[in-house]
């Protein structure tokens, strides 16, 4: 700490985050405040007909004396058909107070929809890096009911092409919610298996962000709470699904990695979980928990200092093994092969993944050849014990 800080560059655009059991009893308070008069709700189609969705309706029917319009989602990944579906819904309500309300995909959804109601054309004009685009007026507020995208303050969204294997990336700070309403009692009704899987993404988030070469003074210790956090109380919220400390926690964690990344970027992992989404439909976040011990075991002699920071976080002796026991714990720990059937296929992922800029953001350089034995590892599951990456020296 006695040398000069390393230059950074960090990004906040979210405005505020809220967070308490039960919040979503808060969004008439926030309607009001907002002075909106055309609210319109985006919301996981899991939810459509249930007593959350009545709540919502009736909370902003109060607050602004007209029934709000509601865009339910599919439960599929975001792709461009269902993005524009959604902005197609919205333009028509012409809300000024947009709640979006689910898992990754609706607030992702949301999030791009909304770009495209003052950026109008199609939602693959509005994907990539460096564009600039003209804000929307109305006030975002985003409500995950998951502990794993961190979409909530995120500035980037990401959506599939149907019928094709490219998985398009959204990156601007006018989409990132203005609001975040934390409320993880909404998490409760989440199945064990999303439980798992989105709390291994923001895991993954968390730890990827930490270890990044844009890692930095600011990013650092949201990603260290929140690897300490889902390190403490993931596989709690996995086996008891209505403890509330954990899910509150796991939440918390989640919209930290978040805040982390979105400076920090990430690595390996995510570069190899898109093609394994694009190629061979594998969620997300069952993706990186594939690739993330595998990844960290290959960087962990690049972490430095750091590589103590995840091993203590993750309660193990190094930071592979921490992961390797938390994937394990959460019955995550399958072999490559049961979705990445051959060898030709498994090249195809490799190829896919080097393409990705996380490749440049990653700890440790990989080659092509380093790709192909982290793959090579991740075909194995491991129990829990660190995972072995064959690479040359
Ligand atoms: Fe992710």
């Amino acid at each position: 700490m006695q040398d000069a800080p390393q230059a950074f560059t960090f990004v906040h655009s979210n405005r505020r985050i809220i967070s308490a059991w039960g919040g979503l009893d808060k969004l008439g308070e926030l309607a009001k405040e907002a002075g909106t008069s055309r609210p319109a709700v985006v919301m996981d189609g899991f939810f459509e007909n249930s007593e959350m969705a009545a709540r919502v309706g009736a909370m902003l029917q109060t607050a602004c004396g007209k029934p709000a319009a509601f865009h339910f989602v599919p439960a599929h990944e975001p792709d461009t058909v269902t993005i524009e579906a959604c902005a197609a819904s919205l333009a028509a309500a012409s809300p000024d107070f947009i709640v979006a309300i689910g898992g990754g995909s609706a607030m992702d959804t949301a999030k791009v929809a909304r770009l495209l109601l003052s950026n109008p054309g199609t939602a693959e004009s509005v994907s990539g890096f460096g564009k600039r685009f003209k804000p929307h007026a109305s006030l975002l507020v985003a409500v995950p009911t998951t502990a794993g995208t961190g979409s909530e303050v995120s500035e980037s969204a990401v959506a599939g092409k149907p019928d094709s294997d490219i998985k398009l990336i959204f990156r601007s700070q006018e989409m990132t919610p203005q609001i975040a309403l934390l409320d993880a009692s909404l998490c409760v009704s989440a199945p064990a298996t999303v439980t798992a899987a989105s709390g291994y993404d923001a895991v993954t988030h968390a730890v990827e962000a930490y270890v990044s070469k844009a890692a930095s003074i600011m990013s650092d210790p949201f990603a260290e709470s929140a690897m300490r956090l889902l390190g403490q109380w993931l596989v709690t919220a996995y086996k008891e699904p209505a403890h509330p400390a954990a899910r509150s926690w796991c939440l918390i964690a989640s919209c930290q990695a978040a805040i982390a990344f979105n400076s920090a970027n990430l690595g390996l992992a995510h570069a190899i979980a898109a093609p394994l989404g694009a190629l061979h439909h594998v969620a997300h976040g069952l993706g990186n928990a594939l690739a993330l011990p595998a990844v960290t075991a290959y960087n962990e002699a690049s972490m430095g200092a750091k590589a103590a920071v995840v091993a203590r976080a993750f309660g193990a002796a190094t930071a592979a093994e921490g992961l390797a026991r938390l994937r394990h714990a959460l019955d995550l720990d399958l072999s490559l092969d049961r979705f990445v059937p051959s060898d030709e296929a498994r090249e195809k992922v490799a190829q896919a993944a080097m393409k990705s800029g996380q490749v440049r953001m990653n700890p440790r350089l990989a080659t092509i050849e380093d790709m192909r034995a982290i793959l090579e590892s991740m075909r194995t599951p491991n129990g829990g014990a660190a995972a072995g990456v064959k690479v040359a020296a």
